[in-house]
C-alpha cells in the first residue's frame, strides 16, 4: 500500500477517551506525588564518585557538556566511595574502544567497586552511545553500566529502562520577554509546523511543503520562529532529524508529533514523564502527509488542550540552564539515576 500511516505503539491516543476528565488527566508525570517525595529524598541523600579521568576532557557539545560540568559541581559527589550510591566513569567522547576497555579492566583490577556489580552501579556518558563488543568489560559496561546519551539514540544503541537520554540542547534559545499564550483557540494558522534544517531528506518533507496547512521553515528568524510556533497546533520533528527544538515548541504550546521508523523507547524521562500524553508518535510512509492530516484533524479540542498544557508543563523538566535550577534538565537526569540506583553488590569471599 502506498498511502501507509500507522500509529506505533502509543495508538490509544487517537481511540476515543473516555469523556470524564479528571484533573490529574493534566499531569505531565507518571506519578507525581512520588516524584516529588523521591526527588526530595534525592536531594538529601544522593552521593555519588567519581572516577579521575585518565586525561582532562570536556565534552564539545551541550547537553553533554552541561550535564557534565554542572555534575562535577554538584553537591551530589563524594570523595567517598563507601557512601556512594553509584560510580560515574568519566571518558571522553572520542576515546577508542580498545582505550575504554584498558580502562574498564584498570578500574576492575585497581578498585573492588566493579565486581561487587560487575559495573551497574556504575554509570558513564557517552553521546552517541555504544554498541555491543566480544570484550568482557566493554560488555559488562554496554549492558550492566547506566549509559547517558543524547536523544536520538542509533537503534541498538540504547537499553530501554537501563540507560538514559538527555533532552535536547537549543543552541539559540528562545527571547524570554514574550510568554505562550494560554489559549490554544489562536492555533489556527497551521496544523503543522517543521523547522527543517535542510539536511534531513525525506519525501515527506516535500510533501509538506506543497500543502498549505503545513508550514516548513528552514533556519528562520528566532522572531518568525517563535510566532511559527504559537500559530501552529501541532509541530513536526523527523526522528532522525533536528529534535534541538522540540522543548522549545512544547514550552510555547505546540504539540509535537514524531514522525518515526519503529517504536521508540529513548525519549528522555521516559520513567517519569508521561510522553503518551504530550506527544504523538506517528509511522509515516511516502505519501503520507495526507493521511497525517486526518490522523491529526482526528484529535479531539478537549485532548489536544490536555497534550498541550501536558507538554507545556513538562517542559519546565526538559529545559538546560547554565546555573542549575530544582527540577530542571539536570536535576531530573539525576533523578533518574536515582531511579537506578538499586543493584545487588556481592560481598568479596575473604568478608564472607
Ligand atoms: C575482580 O575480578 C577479577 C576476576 O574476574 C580479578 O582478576 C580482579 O583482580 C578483581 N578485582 C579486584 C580489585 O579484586
Ligand atoms: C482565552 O479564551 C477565552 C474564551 O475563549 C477568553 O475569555 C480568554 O480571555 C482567553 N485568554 C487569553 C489569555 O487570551
Amino acid at each position: 500500500m502506498a498511502l501507509t500511516l500507522s500509529l506505533l505503539f502509543l495508538s490509544f491516543l487517537l481511540l476515543p477517551q473516555s469523556p470524564c476528565l479528571s484533573p490529574t488527566s493534566l499531569s505531565p508525570y507518571l506519578s507525581g506525588a512520588t516524584l516529588l517525595h523521591n526527588y526530595e529524598n534525592m536531594l538529601k541523600t544522593f552521593k555519588i564518585f567519581i572516577y579521575t579521568p585518565s586525561t582532562p576532557f570536556h565534552f564539545p557539545h551541550a547537553p553533554a557538556s552541561l550535564f557534565y560540568n554542572s555534575l562535577l559541581r554538584s553537591p551530589f559527589l563524594t570523595h567517598s566511595p563507601a557512601e556512594a550510591h553509584l560510580f560515574f566513569v568519566p571518558f571522553s567522547p572520542d576515546t577508542s574502544t580498545r582505550s575504554l576497555a584498558r580502562l574498564i579492566r584498570q578500574l576492575r583490577n585497581n578498585h573492588p567497586y566493579w565486581n561487587r556489580t560487575l559495573g551497574a552501579d556504575h554509570f558513564f556518558v557517552s553521546p552517541a552511545g555504544i554498541d555491543y563488543s566480544s570484550d568482557r568489560n566493554l560488555l559488562e559496561l554496554k549492558k550492566n553500566s547506566i549509559q547517558i546519551s543524547l536523544f536520538p539514540v542509533t537503534s541498538g544503541y540504547f537499553i530501554p529502562h537501563k540507560d538514559i537520554t538527555l533532552p535536547p540542547f537549543n543552541p539559540s534559545p528562545l527571547p524570554l520577554s514574550d510568554t505562550p499564550d494560554e489559549n490554544s483557540t489562536f492555533k489556527t494558522s497551521f496544523l503543522g509546523y517543521l523547522r527543517w534544517d535542510g539536511k534531513t531528506e525525506s519525501n515527506l518533507v516535500n510533501e509538506f511543503k506543497g500543502d498549505a496547512d503545513f508550514l516548513v521553515e528552514e533556519k528562520s528568524e528566532p522572531l518568525n520562529y517563535v510566532r511559527s510556533l504559537k500559530e501552529s497546533k501541532f509541530c513536526l520533528f523527523l526522528y532522525h532529524g533536528d529534535v534541538a527544538w522540540m522543548v522549545d515548541a512544547m514550552a510555547w504550546g505546540c504539540v509535537p508529533v514524531v514522525i518515526v521508523d519503529r517504536p521508540i523507547q529513548d525519549l528522555p524521562f521516559m520513567d517519569t514523564l508521561r510522553w503518551s500524553d504530550m506527544a504523538l508518535l506517528v509511522a509515516v510512509r511516502r505519501g503520507g502527509a495526507e493521511r497525517l492530516k486526518q490522523l491529526l484533524n482526528g484529535v479531539s479540542e478537549e485532548q489536544y488542550v490536555e497534550m498541550r498544557e501536558a507538554g507545556m508543563a513538562a517542559s519546565n523538566h526538559l529545559v538546560w540552564k547554565e546555573e542549575p535550577q530544582p527540577l530542571d534538565a539536570f536535576h531530573m537526569v539525576m533523578y533518574q539515576l536515582w531511579l537506578r540506583r538499586h543493584a545487588i553488590r556481592y560481598a568479596r569471599r575473604e568478608f564472607v
